[in-house]
C-alpha cells in the first residue's frame, strides 16, 4: 500500500541549489570535476550575463550532474547541484551577495527542488493548506518542464532564512527524452525560469518583503497547538487539527 495520501506527494529530489562566494565559484567547479567526477557532459547548464555593457560577461550559474539513475530511467533520475554566484558588479545590489553576507557564509543552501508527477494537483493541495508561492507556475516554451517556487521557511520575528522549496514536474514525452539523451542537456534548466526566480528573489530582497512559506499568523496558530508538547507527544489527532486550521485559514484568506 502506498504510504502517501496522493501519488503527487511522492516526491523525488530533482536538484539542489547553492549560492557561493565568487572567490569560491571556480574552485567549486574544480571540486565537482575532481572529487565528484563530473565530466564535461555532466555540466548540463551554464548561464552568463553581461550586467553592464562593455564590462564583459560573468557566469551566473552552472549545474553539475553528480549521479545518474538506474538504466532505463536515467533520463529523469539524476542527482544535480546548481551553483549560483553573485555575478553582479560590486556597485550593483545583489540578493545573492546579500544572502551570503547576512548569513556570514561563503556557501548557502538556497533551495531544494522536488519532482512530482502532478504539479497542478500538488499546487492546489498546497494552496488549500495556506502555502505561499512567490511565482505562478512557470512554463518554458517547450512546456516539458513546469516549476513553482514556495515562500521561505522562517519563524515570525526572525530574519528570513533564505531557504525555500521548488516543485517541478517533467513530462517525459518522447521529444524530451530524446533531447535529454542528445546534445540539448540544457533542457534540464531553462533560462526563462532561472532568470524568473533570480529576478523575483532580487525584488523581494530589495523591497525587504520576503514571503514566508506560511503566513506568520498561520505559523503562530500551529506553533501554539504543538509547542507545549515534546516532539514524540504530538499525535495524529494534533496533526489533523493543525491541517484543519490550515484549510480554514486558507479558505478565509481566499474569501
Ligand atoms: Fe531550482
Amino acid at each position: 500500500m502506498p504510504s502517501k495520501k496522493y501519488p503527487f506527494l511522492n516526491f523525488q529530489v530533482d536538484h539542489m541549489t547553492i549560492h557561493i562566494d565568487p572567490e569560491m565559484y571556480n574552485t567549486a567547479y574544480v571540486i565537482f570535476k575532481t572529487i565528484f567526477g563530473v565530466s564535461p557532459e555532466d555540466i548540463i547548464y551554464e548561464k552568463r550575463k553581461e550586467w553592464v555593457e562593455g564590462l564583459g560577461e560573468e557566469s551566473m550559474t552552472f549545474a553539475a550532474r553528480v549521479g545518474k539513475g538506474v538504466v532505463g530511467e536515467e533520463s529523469l533520475q539524476n542527482t544535480i547541484f546548481a551553483i549560483v554566484q553573485p555575478s553582479e558588479p560590486k556597485f550593483q545590489h545583489s540578493h545573492s551577495r546579500d544572502l551570503l553576507t547576512k548569513h556570514s557564509a561563503s556557501v548557502h543552501f538556497q533551495h531544494v527542488a522536488l519532482r512530482t508527477n502532478d504539479l497542478l494537483a500538488f499546487h492546489k493541495y498546497a494552496l488549500e493548506r495556506g502555502v505561499n508561492f512567490i511565482t505562478p507556475i512557470l512554463k518554458d516554451e517547450h512546456e516539458d518542464v513546469i516549476q513553482v517556487f514556495s515562500g521561505e521557511w522562517y519563524m515570525p520575528g526572525s530574519q528570513p532564512s533564505g531557504f525555500f522549496f521548488e516543485f517541478v514536474q517533467r513530462n517525459p514525452n518522447e521529444d524530451l527524452l530524446k533531447m535529454l539523451e542528445e546534445h540539448n542537456r540544457e533542457s534540464w534548466f531553462r533560462d526563462k525560469t532561472f532568470l524568473g526566480l533570480y529576478q523575483e528573489k532580487e525584488k523581494e530582497n530589495q523591497s525587504n518583503n520576503v514571503t514566508p512559506f506560511l503566513d506568520h499568523e498561520l505559523f503562530a496558530m500551529i506553533q501554539s497547538n504543538v509547542n507545549r508538547k515534546k516532539f514524540w507527544e504530538i499525535t495524529e489527532e494534533d496533526i489533523k487539527m493543525c491541517e484543519e486550521k490550515m484549510i480554514n485559514y486558507a479558505k478565509k484568506k481566499v474569501s
